[in-house]
C-alpha cells in the first residue's frame, strides 16, 4: 500500500489495511457477478455506502467504450459538445438550446446559484436537503432559507411559500430528497410553482430520477414539462449511469435560462472521456434498466432486514435509505468506520438518523452485521 493510500485510510481514521475488519472475500463474490469490484473497494478494503453511488456500475459497455477513448485525451473534446448536447436534448425531446451540461450536476447548481442569486437575494430550500447549492448562494453574497421538511419529509411547499418574498429568486427543491430519499407530491409541486411570484426560479434536481419509479406522487418535469420558463431541471450521470467519478451532469430549462446559467460555466468544462461515456450509458438501456431491478431488491432487502431488526426506515425512493437510530448519529458513522464502512454522514436536524447507501448484497450483508454488535442497549433503539 503506498504512502498516500496509508495516509487517506488514517484520515478516515480506519487504520491501516491490516487493520480493517473486512473479512469477506469481497473481490471474489463480486467477480462472480460479472462487474468488476469498483477501484475504491478493491484497493481501500472500504465499503463506501456513503455518496450513493450506483454500487454497481458503469456497465461493461460503457468501460469499454471508456477504453477506447483515452488516447484522444491529448485533446480538447470541443467537438463532441454538441453532438452530446443534441443526444441528451433528444432523448428527452427538448431543443438543443434547451441543454447544458455541467462539471457533474453540482455545476449545474453553482450556474444556477450564480446565475440567479446575489447581494439582497434569497434561495429557498428544504432542511435537511443535498448541501451544495447554499456553498454557492452565500458565494454569490444570498441568504440561504432552510425550511424543515414535512413530517413526511415531503418538502414544506406552504411554509416555503410563505416565506418566498419579492428577494426570492431561487429555490432549490430536490425529488426524490436527499439525504432522506422521500418524495414530493407532483401535484403540491404544480401548485406551489404557480403561486410562486414570476421572478422566483425553481430548481428542481433530478438526480435519483431513474430510481423513483412509477408512482402517482412522481413524475420528472422533464417528461412532463409545466412549460414554465422559471423551471430548471438538473440531471446527472453520477447515479444509475454509474458515472460519478466521470462528472457530467447537465440541465433542461428554457433556451433564455440556459444562456443566462451558461455565462458561468467553467471553458472546458466536459472532459474527453465522459463524452464518449455518456453516449454508451444513454444506448445501454438494458444496463439502465438492469441497476434499477437490482436497486429495487436491495432497497427492498434493506427494508425487510431494517423490519427484521425493529427498525422503521423512511421509505425510499432512490438508491440510499435513511433512518432513525435513536441513538446520536456521530456515534453510529464512528461504530461503522471503523469497520470499514463508511455510511453517510449526520444531516442537521436529524441527529439520530444515518443515511446508507444501497450497495452490492455482501456489502448489505457486512453492514447488517456491523450493526448486530453497536454497542447501545438494543432496546434505545426498539422505539
Ligand atoms: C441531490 C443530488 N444532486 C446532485 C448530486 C451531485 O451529483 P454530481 O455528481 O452530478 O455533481 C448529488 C450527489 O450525491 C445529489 O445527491
Amino acid at each position: 500500500m503506498n504512502t498516500s493510500r496509508r495516509g487517506f485510510l488514517r484520515s478516515l481514521g480506519v487504520g491501516t489495511a491490516t487493520g480493517i475488519a473486512v473479512q469477506w472475500p469481497l473481490t471474489s463474490t463480486l467477480r462472480a457477478e460479472g462487474f468488476e469490484p469498483s477501484r475504491s473497494s478493491q484497493e481501500l478494503g472500504l465499503i463506501l455506502l456513503s455518496s450513493n453511488e450506483n454500487a454497481y456500475g458503469p456497465s461493461p459497455k460503457v468501460i469499454e467504450s471508456m477504453k477506447s477513448s483515452v488516447n484522444g485525451v491529448n485533446r480538447y473534446p470541443r467537438l463532441e459538445y454538441q453532438p452530446l448536447v443534441e443526444r441528451i436534448a433528444g432523448l428527452h425531446h427538448v431543443k438543443p438550446d434547451q441543454v447544458l451540461l455541467g462539471c457533474g450536476s453540482t455545476e449545474i447548481l453553482r450556474m444556477a446559484a450564480f446565475a440567479f442569486l446575489g447581494n439582497g437575494k434569497q434561495l429557498i430550500q428544504a432542511l435537511p436537503t443535498f448541501g451544495p447549492i447554499e456553498h454557492y448562494a452565500r458565494a454569490a453574497g444570498s441568504e440561504v432559507i432552510p425550511i424543515r421538511l414535512t413530517r413526511d419529509f415531503a418538502h414544506d411547499l406552504d411554509g416555503m411559500l410563505a416565506r418566498a418574498n419579492s428577494s426570492c429568486t431561487l429555490v432549490y427543491i430536490c425529488n426524490p430528497n436527499n439525504p432522506t430519499a422521500s418524495l414530493t407530491s407532483r401535484n403540491d409541486l404544480e401548485t406551489f410553482i404557480s403561486k410562486l411570484t414570476a421572478s422566483t426560479f425553481v430548481v428542481i434536481d433530478e438526480a435519483y430520477h431513474h430510481y423513483a419509479g412509477e408512482s402517482g406522487m412522481y413524475a420528472s418535469f422533464i417528461d412532463r414539462p409545466l412549460g414554465d420558463e422559471r423551471v430548471i431541471v438538473a440531471r446527472t450521470f453520477s447515479k444509475v449511469y454509474g458515472l460519478a467519478g466521470l462528472r457530467l451532469g447537465y440541465a433542461v430549462a428554457s433556451p433564455k435560462v440556459i444562456q443566462q446559467m451558461r455565462k458561468f460555466a467553467t471553458e472546458d468544462n466536459i472532459n474527453a472521456v465522459v463524452t464518449e461515456a455518456a453516449g454508451a450509458a444513454l444506448d445501454d438501456s438494458d444496463a439502465v434498466n438492469d441497476f434499477v431491478r437490482r436497486n429495487a431488491n436491495d432497497r427492498q432487502e434493506f427494508l425487510n432486514c431494517a423490519m427484521g431488526h425493529a427498525l422503521k426506515p423512511i421509505d425510499s425512493h432512490a438508491n440510499f435509505v435513511m433512518m432513525n437510530t435513536f441513538h446520536p448519529a456521530q456515534e453510529v458513522i464512528e461504530h461503522f468506520r471503523r469497520s470499514g464502512i463508511l455510511i453517510g454522514p449526520r444531516f442537521p436536524q436529524m441527529d439520530t438518523y444515518i443515511r446508507v447507501s444501497l450497495g452490492r448484497p455482501e456489502e448489505m450483508q457486512a453492514f447488517w452485521t456491523t450493526w448486530d454488535k453497536l454497542p447501545y442497549p438494543k432496546s434505545s433503539m426498539h422505539h
